[in-house]
């Protein structure tokens, strides 16, 4: 658990001076190990639901693989059985690829039912870790949805069709939904926070609700990129300038040059934001936190978005490009959870008063 801690410190020594980082160390860890002790102890539920967090992003990255190594008709127009049978006995590579993914994300599923059934032996009626742990099964199914329809209309591998992107940016966007909710769940089952609520919360639910927006944008069109980089690969760096500037070139690969251009309007929205509310809510240590890890999360993500335009785009960055955007938006959402929880904690008369002191005007 320490560990876990940890990583928050060694993001936050990105965003300060070594030397205030190093003082703050010690400070922070008598801080963080009276949290452990008194709020954060974790429940085995807890645990389970931050490890399927975790493993879904496994999942969600071996998605990439499958798509980059044009994997994904590896079992045929056929679901739930891989090529009409439950174990394909003489595999090709493109086979064990598309296979593997579909065992994993079938442990992933199953994941979230025992996370759901667990919530509701758990949990009284009408409890919000019950409503949470139905969202995520509720997305996870729709995800398991999206990729039978990829697979039985055949647009996987090189088609190149609209229906196809459409359906990856509808895939992508479910994603983003179901590591939310995910994200949400262990986020409420670890501290016991309160509920919180979006609705008359002023300028702070507007912008978050711009943030998000902006975030989902930025994925979908990056989908879109990826999805045309698959599709329509180039030599060099030049030759892929030029074809996203052809007029005769494919609508996908026309619509590839927007990633960078909206990516960076929104980074930089995110960081303004960031540092916004922590000037407000100066007072709350895991709003600060979690806004200085967005901080740096975007700045690497920057470079690592310019290096994966620079090399063509190479597996391994492509793997290390989507982990770093499903790592921004989880950054997001718990800086997002963190301040909305301070002031819905308030009372409806107290809120205009605490929520400015604590806060500022929002
Ligand atoms: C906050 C900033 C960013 C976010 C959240 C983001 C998100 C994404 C996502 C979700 C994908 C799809 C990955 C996949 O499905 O495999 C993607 C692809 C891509 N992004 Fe970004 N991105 C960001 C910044 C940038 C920047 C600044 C650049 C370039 C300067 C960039 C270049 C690319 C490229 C070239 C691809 C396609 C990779 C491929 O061919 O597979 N991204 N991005």
């Amino acid at each position: 658990m320490f560990g876990f801690h940890l990583v928050f410190l060694i993001f936050e020594c990105f965003s300060v001076s070594t030397f205030k980082c190093y003082s703050d160390f010690e400070r922070n860890r008598n801080l963080t190990v009276t949290k452990m002790n008194t709020e954060l102890k974790l429940s085995g539920f807890a645990r389970f639901a931050w490890f399927v967090l975790a493993y879904n992003i496994v999942v969600i990255l071996w998605g990439v693989v499958v798509r980059a190594s044009l994997s994904g008709d590896g079992c045929g127009q056929y679901w739930l059985t891989c090529g009409g049978e439950v174990v394909p006995s003489a595999p090709q590579m493109k086979t064990v690829i598309e296979f593997s993914h579909r065992v994993t994300s079938g442990l992933a599923f199953v994941a979230v039912l025992v996370l759901l059934i667990w919530a509701f032996r758990k949990f009284a009626k009408g409890n919000l870790m019950r409503k949470m742990a139905f969202a995520s099964f509720v997305f996870i199914t729709v995800e398991a949805l999206i990729g039978a329809v990829l697979v039985l209309f055949k647009l996987v591998a090189l088609n190149p069709s609209m229906i196809r992107a459409f359906s990856m940016t509808a895939h992508l966007i479910n994603t983003f939904i179901l590591l939310a909710v995910l994200t949400l769940t262990a986020w409420f089952a670890s501290g016991g926070n309160h509920p919180f609520s979006i609705r008359r919360r002023g300028k702070i639910s507007w912008l978050l609700a711009v943030a998000v927006f902006g975030i989902l944008l930025v994925s979908a069109s990056g989908s879109l990129a990826a999805l045309s980089s698959t599709l329509f690969p180039s030599a060099t760096l030049a030759e892929g300038l030029a074809q996203d500037f052809s007029e005769t070139s494919h609508i996908l690969l026309r619509l590839r040059v927007s990633h960078p251009i909206l990516s960076i309007s929104v980074g930089v929205f995110l960081i303004f934001l960031a540092g916004w509310i922590k000037s407000k809510a100066k007072e709350s240590f895991w709003t600060n936190r979690w806004a200085n890890v967005l901080t740096v999360l975007v700045g690497v993500q920057f470079l690592s978005g310019a290096l994966t335009l620079l090399t063509l785009a190479p597996i391994v960055l492509q793997l290390i490009h989507l982990l770093l955007a499903d790592a921004v938006w989880i950054a997001f959402v718990l800086m997002s959870a963190n301040v909305l929880e301070e002031v819905s904690s308030f009372t409806e008369a107290e809120f205009p008063v605490k929520a400015q002191i604590s806060l500022g005007e929002v």
